[in-house]
């Protein structure tokens, strides 16, 4: 899938890094989010609001961006965004999972699609303008390596900007599966103080970092993890129960899920962070 012919950012791909820490492995990562490529579209409200969101805070006049990069691109519907942005403009889409690639390549939006890591992008230093990546980095262990290979392939100036869930999210899930059985059912996310820590530390200037909460409302619990798999999204953590779940259990899980109810429903917390970094003219 990775183009190397048209894109002159492009060097070798290098090697998926090692999972760390307790996030999923990456394999189970990219193999999920392929699965999920046909059906990723029809569920992705949140993503579609999220998304426009973090474009609305780019600051494209200040920063024209001529190359840019949808880090974590998916189905390719930001990539198309940017492209109708930005006309002049050539654009990278780059992904862990080759299914999403294949699916989104056909669409067009960006000028080459690239298989590969965030946290090791097989581009050369200094080569883009613009870094977007909407709703990608919470499945990064090493949000540290992404930001400072963003930082590497921005050039003096250029701007990362991202959308990323932090710690609060789905915790309604995740507290009513901590009642049923004490295990881990619900992705894990990292703190927004490691989020905001991490920001400082990466050498990039912080120009907007906030969280704001976006919270979805489903009929049953039944519609809620449905749509997590159609997205790709669903527990792929280690030490996630093996096997399908007894019905004792399910009934158990919405037993404790209807204690959140409100009148719109059952209640889905996002929690997103959404940052605006610049690389400095000097480094
Ligand atoms: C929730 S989707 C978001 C897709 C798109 N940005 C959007 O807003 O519709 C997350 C995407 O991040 C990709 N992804 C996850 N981990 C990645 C990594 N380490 N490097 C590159 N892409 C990754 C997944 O394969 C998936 O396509």
């Amino acid at each position: 899938m990775t183009d190397l012919s048209y894109c002159a950012a492009l060097k070798a791909v290098q090697q998926q890094t090692a999972q760390q820490d307790n996030l999923p492995d990456k394999r189970r990562v990219a193999a999920s989010f392929s699965k999920a490529a046909t059906t990723y579209d029809s569920v992705a409200a949140l993503q579609r609001a999220v998304g426009h969101e973090l474009l609305a805070r780019v600051p494209m006049a200040a920063s024209r961006p001529l190359c840019w990069l949808d880090l974590g691109s998916g189905t390719g519907y930001f990539s198309r965004e940017l492209a109708q942005l930005l006309p002049d403009s050539e654009g990278v889409a780059l992904d862990i999972a080759e299914g999403m690639l294949r699916h989104a390549r056909p669409s067009g939006g960006a000028a080459h699609f690239v298989a590969a890591d965030a946290e090791r992008l097989p581009l050369r230093a200094d080569c883009v303008d613009l870094v977007f990546s909407s709703l990608a980095v919470q499945w990064c262990s090493d949000f540290g390596a992404v930001l400072s290979e963003a930082r590497r392939v921005l050039q003096p100036g250029g701007v990362f900007a991202f959308a990323s869930l932090c710690m609060g999210t789905l915790v309604e899930l995740r507290d009513s599966w901590q009642a049923v059985d004490g295990r881990v059912h619900v992705n894990r996310f990292r703190e927004l103080a490691d989020y905001q820590r991490l920001c400082d530390a990466s050498g990039l200037m912080v120009r907007g970092f906030d969280v704001l909460p976006h919270v979805l409302h489903y009929p049953d619990v039944r519609s809620l993890t449905h749509e997590l798999k159609a997205l790709g999204a669903h527990n792929i953590n280690p030490g996630r129960p093996d096997g399908l779940t007894g019905r004792a259990r399910i009934q158990a899980l919405i037993a404790a899920y209807e204690q959140f109810r409100q009148p719109a429903g059952l209640p889905a917390t996002y929690q997103v962070v959404y940052a605006v970094l610049e690389k400095p003219l000097a480094d």
